[in-house]
Order: C-alpha cells, then sequence, then structure tokens
C-alpha cells in the first residue's frame, strides 16, 4: 500500500479553512487572550518531559478543529500506518521509509519479505563494541597509541545529523575530539588537518551512495594525507567507512570488518540513527547514544498513537500549514535558547527544505499551492540581537518555535534565570506587542517617536518548554519535527523522500568540472560561459 492521491485544496475542510480564515485573519491574538481565560489550558500539551504551548497562534478552537479535519480528510492516520509498516512510500525511489525501524522496540518489520531488525540489531552490536574499543582505548593506530580525534568525512544527511548532534551533545563528551569534514572546499580539509596527528585519528567515511563527490574527496585527501605517515596496510585501522554501496566501499580500500552498512529504507536527511550515527556513539558513548535512539521511539510511540488533538508532530505540522497555505507565509524560524542546539537549524534546514521542498504532486501535475516552508533559524539569546527586530516590526509575519529547557546543564543558575527570562519575555512580546496608550502610561511624551516604538504584536509562536537537554529529550526532539515534515508532505500530497533536485546541481557540476580541468568552456547560457572563460583566464 502507499499513500493516497488526495488533493487537499479540493477537501471540504480546506473549503471551511479558507472561510474562516477570512473571519479569523483580522482578529488579534491579544483579543483571543482576552476573550478566553481558558486558552491555554485548551492549546497546549504535556507529554514526558515536553510541554508544547500552542496557545500564541492565530487560532480558535474551531481552526484547530478544522485542521484535524484536514488531517481526517488526506487520510493521516492510513498515512501513519503505511509509514511505520513500511509500505513503499517513497514511491519515486521505489523504497520504504523507515528510520524509525532503526529505534523500535518492535521485533518484526518487514521489507521485501525480511525482518530488518535483524540487520538493524547487528549493526547496532557492531558501533556498540567499535565505539567501546576506540574510547576504552583497546583499540589502537598504528603506532600503538590510543586514538585522541575522530574526522567524520560526510555531506548532507551523512554530515548534518552527527555534526548537530555531537554539538548537542557536548555536556556528555568523552575525551575524543571529533572534527566534521564535509565541505568540498578544500581549505575545510586543510583547516581539520591541522588540528591532527596521523598516529592518532580516526576517520569515518560517511556516504550513503559512496558516489559524492565532496566525501569521496575529502576521504582521498584525508588518506593521501595519512599515507605520509603510515602505511598501506595501516588504513585499515584508522579507515572506516558507513555505506549502503559496499562494493564501492571495498573499491576505495576499506575492508568489510571496518564497514557499517546501511539500507536503501533509511533516507540520508533522517540516518542519524543508523550507523551514520557512529561518530555521536564515538563522542558520547554507546549508551547515550541508545538513549539518543530510545527518545526518537518514545516519540514514535506518541506520533503513532496518541489522538490527533493530543499529539504533538500533528499539531505542529497543521499549524504550520495554516500559516503556510491561508495566511500566506514563506518562513518559519527555529529559536532554541540553548547554544547546545546552534546546529539545529541547519540540520533542520535539510530535513525540512530537501523533503518539502516539491513543486509536483503524488498525480505529477504541478501543485497549485504551497508546499515546503523555509526554515531557518539560530538560538536565543543571540537571535535576539541579530533578527529579531524584523519578527518584532517587521512586514512579515514569521511563526517561530521556541524551544527552552527548565533545568541548565552545568548548574549557573543565574545564567540560565536569565536566559529563560528572554526566552519567555520574547514570546510575551510577540504577543502582546506595546500600544501607544502604554508608551504614554510609560512616560513617553514625544508624538513623533510612537509609531517607531509601537508594537503590533500578534506574532504568533509555539512554545516547547523541555525538562533537561538530555540524549533521550534530544531524540525525542529531532524525531518530532521528522514526523512534522511527514504529516506536510501528507497533507500537501507530494512526495518528501526523493531530492532530484540536488542530483540535478550533482550533475551540472560534474561537467562544468570537465571543462575546467580540460581548460575548454563548452556553450552554456552566455551568463555561465562568460565566467567560466573568466575563471579559466
Ligand atoms: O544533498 C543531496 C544528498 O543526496 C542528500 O540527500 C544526502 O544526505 C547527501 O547528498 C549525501 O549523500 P551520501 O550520503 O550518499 O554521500
Amino acid at each position: 500500500m502507499t499513500l493516497e492521491n488526495i488533493n487537499p485544496t479540493g477537501t471540504v475542510a480546506w473549503q471551511k479553512l479558507r472561510a474562516h480564515f477570512e473571519t479569523i485573519a483580522h482578529t488579534p491574538m491579544q483579543k483571543l487572550f482576552t476573550e478566553d481565560g481558558d486558552r491555554t489550558r485548551k492549546f497546549h500539551i504535556q507529554w514526558n518531559d515536553f510541554l508544547l504551548d500552542y496557545s500564541k497562534n492565530r487560532i480558535t478552537s474551531e481552526t484547530v478543529q478544522l485542521l484535524l479535519a484536514l488531517a481526517e480528510e488526506a487520510h493521516l492516520k492510513e498515512a501513519i500506518q503505511n509509514y511505520f509498516s513500511g509500505d513503499k512510500i517513497n514511491v519515486t525511489e521505489n523504497r520504504a521509509v523507515l528510520h524509525t525501524a532503526l529505534r523500535s522496540s518492535e521485533k518484526n518489520i518487514l521489507v521485501d519479505g525480511a525482518n530488518i531488525l535483524t540487520e538493524v540489531e547487528a549493526v547496532q552490536l557492531k558501533i556498540k563494541s567499535f565505539a567501546e574499543a576506540i574510547i576504552s582505548g583497546n583499540r589502537k593506530g598504528f603506532t600503538g597509541k590510543t586514538f585522541t580525534d575522530v574526522v567524520n568525512i560526510g555531506i548532507g544527511g551523512s554530515d548534518l545529523g552527527p555534526d548537530m548532534a555531537v554539538e548537542a551533545l557536548q555536556f556528555y563528551k568523552n575525551h575524543l575530539n571529533l572534527h566534521f569534514v564535509s565541505n568540498i572546499d578544500g581549505d575545510h580539509v586543510a583547516e581539520t588537518i591541522k588540528k591532527l596527528n596521523p598516529e592518532t585519528t580516526l576517520f569515518v567515511v560517511v556516504s550513503k551512495t559512496f558516489t559524492t563527490q565532496e566525501t569521496l574527496s575529502n576521504a582521498i585527501t584525508l588518506k593521501n594525507w595519512f599515507l605520509q605517515s603510515g602505511k598501506a596496510e595501516d588504513v585499515a585501522k584508522h579507515f572506516v567507512a558507513v555505506s549502503t554501496n559496499l562494493e564501492k566501499v571495498t573499491e576505495f580500500g576499506i575492508t568489510s570488518e571496518n564497514t557499517f552498512p546501511m539500507w536503501d529504507w533509511v533516507g540520508g536527511r533522517f540516518s542519524m540513527w543508523s550507523a551514520v550515527g557512529l561518530s555521536i556513539a564515538l563522542a558520547v558513548g554507546y549508551d547515550n547514544f541508545k538513549a539518543l535512539l530510545d527518545g526518537a521511539e518514545e516519540m514514535d510511540q506518541h506520533f503513532k498513537n496518541e489522538p490527533f488533538e493530543k499529539n504533538i508532530p500533528i499539531l505542529l505540522a497543521l499549524l504550520s500549514i495554516w500559516y503556510n497555505n491561508f495566511f500566506g507565509c514563506e518562513t518559519e524560524a527555529v529559536i532554541p535558547y540553548s547554544q547546545y542546539l546552534k546546529k539545529l537549524a541547519p540540520y533542520l534546514q535539510q530535513a525540512v527544505m530537501e523533503s518539502n521542498g516539491k513543486c509536483v504532486d503524488r498525480n505529477g501535475n504541478p501543485v497549485k499551492y504551497q508546499t515546503g516552508n523555509i526554515l531557518w533559524g539560530e538560538p536565543g539569546s543571540n537571535a535576539q540581537h541579530a533578527f529579531f527586530q524584523l519578527i518584532h516590526q517587521g512586514t512579515k509575519l514569521i511563526p517561530c518555535d521556541f524551544i527552552g529547557f527548565k533545568e541548565c546543564l552545568h548548574g549557573n543558575k543565574e545564567h540560565h534565570d536569565k536566559l529563560m527570562s528572554n526566552f519567555f519575555a520574547q514570546t510575551e512580546a510577540l504577543l502582546m506587542g506595546k500600544t501607544d496608550s502604554e508608551l504614554t502610561a510609560e512616560g513617553s511624551k514625544n508624538a513623533f517617536l510612537m509609531p517607531f516604538k509601537t508594537f503590533e504584536g500578534n506574532k504568533p509562536t509555539n512554545t516547547l518548554l523541555i525538562k533537561k537537554l538530555t540524549p533521550k529529550t534530544l531524540g525525542s526532539l529531532i524525531a518530532m519535527y521528522e514526523h512534522k515534515i511527514f504529516v506536510q508532505g501528507v497533507i500537501w500530497n507530494i512526495f518528501s523522500y526523493d531530492q532530484f533536485g540536488v542530483e540535478y546541481g550533482k550533475q551540472l557540476a560534474t561537467t562544468i568540472l570537465e571543462e575546467i580541468q580540460t581548460g575548454t568552456a563548452k556553450p552554456h547560457d552566455s551568463s555561465t560561459t562568460f565566467l567560466l572563460q573568466e575563471f579559466l583566464k
């Protein structure tokens, strides 16, 4: 079974949402709060260590009911069933979408008649024993020294997830120094090499396809650098690979013993739960890696089993559709109030935009409505001093997710209280704004300055207050966004799990590289030809 083909704009709920939008679009949230003292009780969800308050949105109970009806009409329930049970919902690549299987505690998930959990478990055991051998120092480098540094060589989904998670879990880290080399820009690898000693460095080459230009070029450069000190037979001690393409890995010179398999039913941008997360297990130990998986599985269970109206990923997805498709918002921001989450936005950018950046529906027809949102963000409080001005007083409506933690990790309560006071203050200011009369009451007398100093407010935010940043809550948080992406793809009637656009860019670059290397620019559009000629001069 695959996903059904339902044009969202043809549903009854969509038509009703359109009409409802006209009635609510000009109602300020301040009024909704004044009129309904029960609003926050109605519009919040408490789940495990998570509290989602979505009351600061431009919604009423009717909006939520209509959005939930849209999800029903899009047959979301059946789609969730298809997703978790391994149906080939990635139709354009004829694949199942089963990153959830990588953290599942079930006994049996079938793909093409075989139980994939047997292999998943075997690879997890391999990750565990390898990570433990490196961390403990039992496995040594070619001169008998223990490893001090690990370089993850990968790009996109083979880089962003591990890099984000290692950064996020820095508090739980062991002695190993982690480095991430992704960019084909030779300066990236050159700067990394400066920090390394070949005798004590482990290289993890991560590429689902093992054909990605950036990853292979960086891996070759690092291998050549390593071979200036070590011999060919030492490569086995220092290079391991994560891939589905075992043939190409062997060609590169990495043995099967040093290879961690993954599977085509795991999308690159959802792969940090597989051996792609080896660097995470190395950085924080296997138990913490397992806790990350457990946290994700708890969110999977919540998503699968909780009624839609109490389901965090579903509500977040529907609210996002409300702004994207009815208010015409182009972007949304994610603002974590934790410096540890500074790589969350770049990670989510790939997950969200590579998945739902599609303009053709599941029939292959151009969509006549907006799909994937543009996602961006930075940690608070830094973000307040960068782009918040535009969110407060610009002309664009930018819904934001605010993510904060009740407890801090280093126990510096004074800093944490200051951080969180900013967290709460911003969502309050975005909601309430500031009126002329408030300014006057504060003693503002300059009439000319009034328009500049008033704030309309009425800016939507979701507040996610989580107990503490742990491997487990991080796992739940990432899984929450993964499911939000899925729900949006289902409702927009698009295929979220291919990425042909990115692949086209890769092809073009290969052709142009040939021209650069041979010094002969073939005909392109006049601008590209001109630029290539200038570059080749
Ligand atoms: O960026 C395009 C992409 O195909 C991503 O989907 C993927 O995560 C990345 O390239 C890396 O691919 P691979 O893991 O095969 O090297």
